[in-house]
């Protein structure tokens, strides 16, 4: 175990605030060293939303698992990121891995994965809980589960809280022993303090013969009046048609939950992103809203990510809100992003009968347009970085959309493709920072976040073009504003 120091990092981490190079992102919480992974932690409490997030202060490895801290009233101020964790005992010395956090007698409470591995490499999960102080850290209590159940693997983490019937309940993502087939266990708080093992939540997914992944990672449940929301990140599913383009998938299954029978019965597993950089969502509720952050990045990928060599890996996604319509998750930026609108740009994206529209960017911009498609057929929007550009191709026959990531140099590339139903009017929220960049499609019928990570130093140029010409295009550019971030 490596020792870590928190006034050494903290100070460091305000030395490198505000961000220098050029390919740090604005809107986008990042961390200045290190490499962060999955939010952690969701909570409001006491006036602010509570951001944890995995972070390796030492390096751009996945090693020294630590969870760093930010809190916001309104997603555009935050405090300066603090390291409010890390491995420190021989339970969690291979890590302080993923878990949520929920509110309990007025204190902001976290329950985290301990992850220790003997010498041979086998793991033992402990599930442990812990109180967030004033003075910025966590202090670790008590664990409430010591290790795997019988019949499952040491993959056997990620704990998030939900309550039924007035009782504490957790899930936890999980592998089987034997078939090494991936599922979701389940927890009930019996007196304080005393949780029982309630057993694997079956889903559809087990009846077919085939197991749906080998792990899955960083489980969810949410309750959209009387439907459940099973989230989970499946690893080892291979792609197919539309389906699966990442290395591991995020996504949930919508219907009931049964924990008398521990059974859910659900729809299809359907992905909650469709771009390349997304993974590990964590969704808390707040006065009735749902907000998700991700995290963007994609495990086993490390190669995909040039910041690597500048010091910094990844961010995570701006909040999003999701609503629940007819078995489907629309998600939508926070409303509070709309305080970043700095300006709007005088450039028009309003036309009639046009084949073309272009949009010169500021350095953080969104775009949002409405297409009457009229007779074209296909449509290419762009974001044209001098000789490189990343094009999202609309296929209005076949109802495809196409995420083209080869015209870029450096990073990762590649394409993702999705189905995408778009009558006659198809309708885009397009966020672009510095390399992150976030696509709300159809009113956030689906979203899709990636990085671009120009080689050149030039603003991207917006662009709309299509085969034949469109009925009317309708559209309003805003120079996006930063973060703010303030020390105490
Ligand atoms: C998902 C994950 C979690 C684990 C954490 C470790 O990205 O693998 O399952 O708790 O990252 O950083």
């Amino acid at each position: 175990m490596t020792e870590i120091n928190k006034q050494e990092i903290d100070a460091k981490v305000k030395e490198g605030l505000p961000f220098q190079h050029r390919w740090h992102n604005r809107f986008h919480l990042e961390m200045p060293f290190g490499l962060i992974n999955d939010p952690n932690g969701l909570a409001f409490y006491n006036g602010a939303y509570h951001i944890f997030y995995q972070w390796n202060p030492l390096g751009c490895v996945h090693k020294n698992k630590s969870w760093g801290h930010v809190q916001t009233r309104d997603f555009v101020n935050y405090s300066i990121p603090e390291l409010a964790m890390w491995p420190t005992d021989e339970h969690d010395k291979d890590g302080c891995y993923s878990g949520c956090g929920f509110v309990d007698d007025n204190a902001l409470r976290v329950f985290y994965t301990c992850n220790a591995k003997d010498e041979n490499g086998v793991r033992t999960p402990a599930q442990r809980l812990g109180t967030f102080r004033s003075n910025g850290t966590v202090r670790k209590e008590e664990i409430a589960v010591p290790t795997n159940e019988k019949g499952y693997t040491g993959h056997f983490r990620d704990p998030y809280v939900f309550y039924r019937r007035g009782k504490r309940y957790f899930v936890l993502g999980a592998q089987t022993e034997g078939d090494e087939r991936g599922c979701v266990v389940v927890y009930r708080e019996e007196a304080e303090g005393n949780w029982t093992f309630l057993g694997e939540l079956k889903t559809k997914m087990t009846e077919v013969e085939e197991k749906f992944g080998y792990m899955w990672e960083c489980p969810g449940l949410l309750t959209f009046g009387s439907h459940d929301v099973l989230l989970c990140c499946p690893q080892g599913l291979e792609a197919k048609d539309y389906k699966y383009q990442n290395l591991y998938q995020s996504g949930y299954f919508a219907g009931h939950v049964s924990l008398d029978s521990m059974e859910m019965y659900h729809g299809r597993f359907q992905e909650l992103d469709r771009g390349f950089d997304f993974y590990a969502p964590q969704v808390f509720n707040h006065e009735g809203r749902y907000i998700l952050f991700g995290w963007m990045g994609m495990p086993d990928r490390d190669e995909d990510y040039p910041t690597k060599d500048e010091g910094w890996m990844y961010s995570l996604t701006m909040p999003r809100v999701l609503s629940l319509r007819q078995g489907h998750i629309y998600s939508k930026p926070a409303k509070e992003l709309r305080a970043l609108r700095i300006q709007e740009t005088a450039v028009e994206l309003d036309a009639a009968e046009t084949k073309r529209v272009a949009a010169e960017l500021s350095e953080g911009a969104e775009i949002l347009l409405d297409v009457t498609m009229g007779k074209a057929q296909q449509m290419y929007f762009e974001l044209v970085y001098g000789l490189e550009k990343v094009v999202f191709h609309y296929d209005r026959h076949t109802q495809v959309m196409t995420i083209d990531r080869d015209g870029m140099k450096l990073g990762g590339r590649g394409k993702r493709r999705f189905k995408l139903y778009a009558d006659e009017n198809f309708s885009l929220q397009l966020f672009v920072d510095r390399t992150a960049v976030e696509a709300f499609f159809q009113h956030g019928e689906e979203v899709a976040t990636l990085f671009v990570f120009p080689e050149k130093n030039i603003l991207p140029e917006f662009c709309l073009t299509s085969d034949k010409p469109m009925e009317s295009v309708s559209g309003r550019v805003w120079e996006l504003d930063s973060f703010r971030f303030h020390g105490k």
